[in-house]
């Protein structure tokens, strides 16, 4: 509780006017600037205050109606430009993503295509952030240098900005952090993050890094207006605490805050097994005061509730787009603020729907 009463006491404290002022209110599309960019933990790594999560493209496992096809190439590759020409520059990927399953394409490499085929247009500042899989027969640290060099490859890059541990190791993560280290000192990586580790993890993380004189920069959970686990387990505060930026993945709970799914049409696929009609009632009030909330500003559901993540204060989101439309909208979550009455509102509410919803979300 207290965690929450002094994250709303930072949007009281900003104000509603002062960052109105860029606000395009009536119209999604607008361009980010230099402000728009936070520097992730005490590193030298800036990135655009929002960034572009690249899990869907190429996958097959859980994204695309199990089919990755020329169209949905062709609309990822949209929302890359969209992104990079709104001014979202931060690119999320990861080495397992799009991988193993029959017709997938490697993220990584379809990231790497649409930054040099950009680049071959004109000069764009991109800043990439993947991720190392502690698969249970990866040990020690020489394994991650393994790892982030096959990454780069793919990636047709020299170095990434971000090189994160994707989730903690079966047999221990020290081994794993020494080759993060390592990663920097080679000059492989900007900056390095965890993913998925809880405040023990991230304490230990933090300080083995320390001792080397690198900043851990990022811890990289699923938090929304829905999943605020990072609020209530004590990450969210040692992050803050520490300097550690929140990145935040599922920030629209996988499509499900835009709004667009209902108990009558719920998502097909995985993502229908938790979001199922009963779940998604439930969440009809909050959704419907996040679409009346987002008319007074002209902002669209998504907006606000990526809005409201920033409005946390040491966050940034990281909402993926399978499209342009979809990066666009995105961009428009940006350069305006919800009043602090606002934050804490739809947080009671989302509290009183999550325990209308029970343990069903806990299984996300
Ligand atoms: N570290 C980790 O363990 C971890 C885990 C999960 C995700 N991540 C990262 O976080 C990123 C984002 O998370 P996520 O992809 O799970 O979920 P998300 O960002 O909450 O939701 C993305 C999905 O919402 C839908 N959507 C997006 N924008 C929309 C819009 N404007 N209007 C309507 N629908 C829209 C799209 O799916 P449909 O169009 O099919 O509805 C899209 O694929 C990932 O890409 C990945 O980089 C990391």
């Amino acid at each position: 509780m207290a965690l929450q009463l002094s994250s709303a006491g930072f949007c009281v404290f900003r104000g509603r006017r002062a960052l109105t002022t860029r606000a395009v209110a009536s119209e999604n599309v607008t361009t980010l600037k230099e402000e728009d960019k936070v520097r992730l933990g005490s590193s030298d790594v800036k990135v655009s205050k929002l960034g572009l999560g690249a899990w869907s493209w190429g996958d097959t496992s859980y994204w695309n109606d199990s089919g990755w096809d020329d169209r949905k190439l062709k609309a990822a590759k949209a929302a890359f430009d969209a992104s990079i020409d709104g001014g979202i520059t931060f690119f999320d990927t990861a080495e397992v993503y799009g991988g193993a399953f029959m017709g997938a394409v490697n993220s990584e490499t379809l990231l790497g295509r649409f930054i040099k085929e950009r680049k071959q247009k004109e000069s764009v500042e991109v800043a990439v952030a993947t991720k190392f899989a502690a698969l249970p027969w990866r040990f020690g640290q020489g394994s991650v240098l393994s790892a982030l060099k096959n990454s780069l490859s793919r990636l047709g890059l020299s170095a990434v900005d971000l090189y994160q541990l994707h989730w903690p190791g079966v047999w221990g993560n020290e081994g794993y952090i020494d080759g993060l280290g390592d990663a920097v000192e080679q000059g492989l990586v900007k900056a390095v993050g965890v993913s998925n580790y809880n405040e023990k993890r991230l304490r230990d993380a933090y300080n083995q890094l320390k001792r080397r004189g690198i900043p851990l920069a990022a811890n990289q959970v699923n938090y929304s207006l829905i999943y605020r686990i990072p609020e209530e387990n004590g990450v969210k505060a040692a992050c803050d605490e520490l300097g550690i930026t929140l990145i935040a993945y599922s920030p629209i709970a996988q499509g499900i805050l835009t709004g667009k799914y209902t108990p009558e049409k719920p998502p097909a696929g995985p993502r229908g097994q938790i979001y199922t009609p009963e779940v998604l009632k439930e969440l009809q009030p909050l959704l419907a005061r996040i679409k009346e909330i987002g008319r007074s500003y002209g902002k669209s559901p998504t907006q606000v509730a990526l809005n409201w993540l920033t409005c946390q204060e040491n966050v940034v989101p990281i909402p993926g787009a399978k499209n342009a439309e979809q990066a666009k909208e995105f961009v428009g979550a940006l350069g305006w603020r919800l009043t602090d009455q606002e934050v804490e509102e739809l947080r009671s509410l989302a509290s009183k729907t999550r325990q209308a919803v029970g343990l069903r979300l806990d299984r996300l």
